[in-house]
């Protein structure tokens, strides 16, 4: 039986986790869950962020549930950095995989997009770009402060992302692939992408390609969603589009993401796209749907096909039930979902 390692993590992260296990209890009894207590109140209590103990003892699990990440009351990046990019890069998550699909049932913002309409998925990078770390500064505190933050781009990093989106295309029915960058002012990132892309190509010919600049992608995302299939772009484009896909498919708090290392070498780490909403935390208020789809995620990733159908069924018996803009809470919903998804 599968084991996972579950970290909670910070503010709604912990309440909409709870909901994912309750549901994958349910498709799958039986599965082994260990929780980790990492984030900011371990930090405050021991200021540890992530042990190299516990990221070894995290190596020995079959995937990682990862709940939010990030507080208020620790210093902006601590958290983010130390731990989720911490643990994408240590186990060398380079496929970062969001899917967004525009549900029946949910009312998106675009009133000319129907449900059904979209359905795409963001290949966004996971360990290099801006993300890498690579910069720095000087003269702090003073008016001849400098920073720095470089974007990192290998051949290897560029080129194995790119081909897991096309693998990813021929497996879809339009198997078409959108090479999102911004290589008309990157020049030299741009070039790598776009070589990159074409070489890949090549390998691909029943796929269709395209490209577009970043700022076009971001119109597109809100005035035509459907004409995307699936989107490959570097990790910063790709963390701020896919806030985009989620907000034109009805909101952060159904979007789901997986962190995958595709050999399978370590652990892949399955999370909502959203982040630890201080300003509704501990309130019961947060949608566990996008940790719910992050869950059917992982299941599927471990070979658990049908239960990750069941739980992506229950969603959308879930969703197809909702009245637009009622309130809900968290705890019923995860009720509901577990319900469905065992029925
Ligand atoms: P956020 O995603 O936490 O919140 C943005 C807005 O969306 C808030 O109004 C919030 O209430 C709402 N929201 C988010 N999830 C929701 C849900 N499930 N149901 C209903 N509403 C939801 O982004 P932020 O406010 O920019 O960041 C807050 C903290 O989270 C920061 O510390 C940030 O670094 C961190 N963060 C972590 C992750 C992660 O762990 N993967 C992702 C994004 C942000
Ligand atoms: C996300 C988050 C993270 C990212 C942060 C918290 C490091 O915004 O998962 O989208 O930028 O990747
Ligand atoms: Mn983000």
């Amino acid at each position: 039986m599968a084991r996972i390692a579950v970290v909670a993590g910070d503010g709604i992260g912990p309440e909409v986790v709870g909901q994912a296990r309750k549901v994958i209890d349910a498709v799958l009894p039986g599965v082994e869950a260990t929780e980790y207590d990492l984030g900011a109140a371990r930090y405050h209590r021991t200021g540890e962020v992530l042990p190299d103990s516990v990221l070894d003892e995290l190596a020995g699990h079959d995937a990682i549930l990862l709940g939010a990440v990030g507080d208020p009351t620790v210093p902006p990046g601590v958290l983010e950095r130390g731990l989720l990019l911490k643990l994408r890069f240590a186990f060398d998550q380079y496929v970062n995989l969001r899917p967004s699909r525009l549900w029946p049932g949910v009312a998106g913002p675009l009133a000319a997009v129907k449900p059904g309409e979209v359905d795409l998925v963001v290949v966004r990078e996971g360990t290099e770009g801006l993300y890498a770390g690579a910069g720095g500064s000087l003269h702090r505190d003073t008016p001849a402060e400098v920073a720095t933050e470089e974007s990192l781009n290998t051949r290897h990093g560029v080129e194995r992302v790119i081909r897991d989106a096309f693998a990813r295309a021929r497996r879809r029915e339009r198997r078409k692939v959108t090479l999102v960058h911004k290589t008309n002012v990157l020049t030299h990132a741009g070039s790598l992408w776009a070589r990159a892309f074409a070489a890949v190509a090549a390998d691909f010919p029943d796929v269709t390609t395209e490209y577009q600049h970043v700022d076009a992608a971001a119109m597109f995302l809100v005035t035509n969603p459907s004409r995307y299939d699936v989107v490959v772009t570097d990790n910063l484009f790709g963390d701020i589009l896919t806030d985009i896909a989620a907000a034109v498919t009805g909101g952060i708090g159904l979007a789901a993401s997986g962190c995958i290392n595709p050999e399978g070498r370590y652990p892949s780490m399955f999370e909502p796209v959203h982040g630890s909403a201080p300003d509704i935390a501990g309130r019961g208020l947060a949608d566990p749907v996008a940790a719910v789809l992050s869950a059917a995620l992982l299941l599927d990733q471990l070979g658990h096909a049908d239960a990750a159908a069941r739980v992506t069924a229950a969603v959308a018996t879930e969703l197809a039930g909702r009245t637009p803009g009622a309130p809900l809470r968290t705890e019923e919903v995860g009720d509901r979902l577990a319900g469905h998804a065992v029925a």
